[in-house]
């Protein structure tokens, strides 16, 4: 059993998708602020490179770069494979990539838009978590986090977005719902999150300290890293599959 101080990640290595800008870029910050490996994949290579150098200018090493378009099934697979030249195991994988379409209605948006909607967030998660089982299977703490949303909740309709990312987000759901009770005889953890819209300030500028995080407030990037780290940080026993959040009143 590995050791390690209670609330640093330093044992960890962890790969992460989508991480060149917003929760993804707030995700490895924070993750690297605790001292955990990163692996930061984004669709394009410049973006990931570019959080990689933010989180090196803070003093931290252990972050590399690559590039991977959920879409493309041959850079999914590609990011794996760089990834396993670098380490021999991933005892954390974020699926946290997912392209959002709002639009007014179903017939609005053009075909090429659905279909990359729906391929990044649901056969982008697939593919991703297929390319790295190999590497999670070597890990004594595997876990795989996938940020699905409240429109993957059934019989959900409050969130603006397109049908196209409400059945992305249910395909990831469901994907994930059964990946959970498939992997958990092998002792990998699934942990999904659903949550409603979220604020999502820049965890290196003022307001990651001063949005507000009140009851009539909308829910917090804060407080969503902070579930994830709960979620990893429990013993093996404890596996939680799923955090659902009460939506906020003003939403709509
Ligand atoms: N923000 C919210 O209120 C909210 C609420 C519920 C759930 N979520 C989910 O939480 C996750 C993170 O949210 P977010 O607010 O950071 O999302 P976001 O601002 O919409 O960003 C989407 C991310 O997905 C990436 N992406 C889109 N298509 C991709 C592709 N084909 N290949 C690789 N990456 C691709 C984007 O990269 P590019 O820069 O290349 O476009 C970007 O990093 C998403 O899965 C989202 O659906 C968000």
């Amino acid at each position: 059993m590995t050791t390690h101080n209670p609330g640093r990640l330093d044992h960890l290595r962890i790969a992460i998708n989508a991480a060149g800008r917003d929760f993804g870029r707030t995700l490895a910050i924070r993750l690297a602020d605790l001292g955990a490996e990163l692996h930061l994949a984004a669709r394009s290579a410049d973006a990931a490179e570019a959080v990689a150098t933010e989180i090196r200018e803070r003093g931290h090493e252990r972050v590399h770069a690559y590039r991977c378009d959920l879409t493309a099934p041959d850079t999914v697979a590609a990011f794996a494979g760089a990834v396993a030249e670098r380490t021999d195991r991933v005892d954390v994988l974020i699926n946290n990539g997912a392209r959002y379409l709002a639009a007014a209605d179903l017939v609005s948006a053009s075909d090429e838009d659905i279909v990359a909607t729906v391929a990044s967030g649901t056969a982008g998660t697939v593919l991703t978590v297929k390319h790295f089982l190999p590497l999670l299977r070597r890990s004594d703490v595997p876990d795989i986090v996938t940020m699905v949303s409240t429109a993957g909740t059934p019989g959900h309709f409050l969130s603006d977005a397109h049908e196209a990312f409400y059945a992305a987000k249910a395909g990831q759901g469901g994907f994930t719902e059964v990946l959970s009770k498939r992997l958990r005889p092998e002792g990998i953890r699934v942990i999904s999150l659903y949550p409603p819209d979220f604020a999502n300030p820049d965890p290196l500028g003022e307001a990651w300290e001063s949005t507000p995080r009140g009851p009539q407030d909308a829910l917090t990037a804060q407080s969503l890293v902070d579930c994830v780290l709960f979620a990893i940080g429990q013993p093996r026993d404890c596996f939680i599959k799923s955090f659902h959040f009460e939506q906020a009143w003003q939403q709509h």
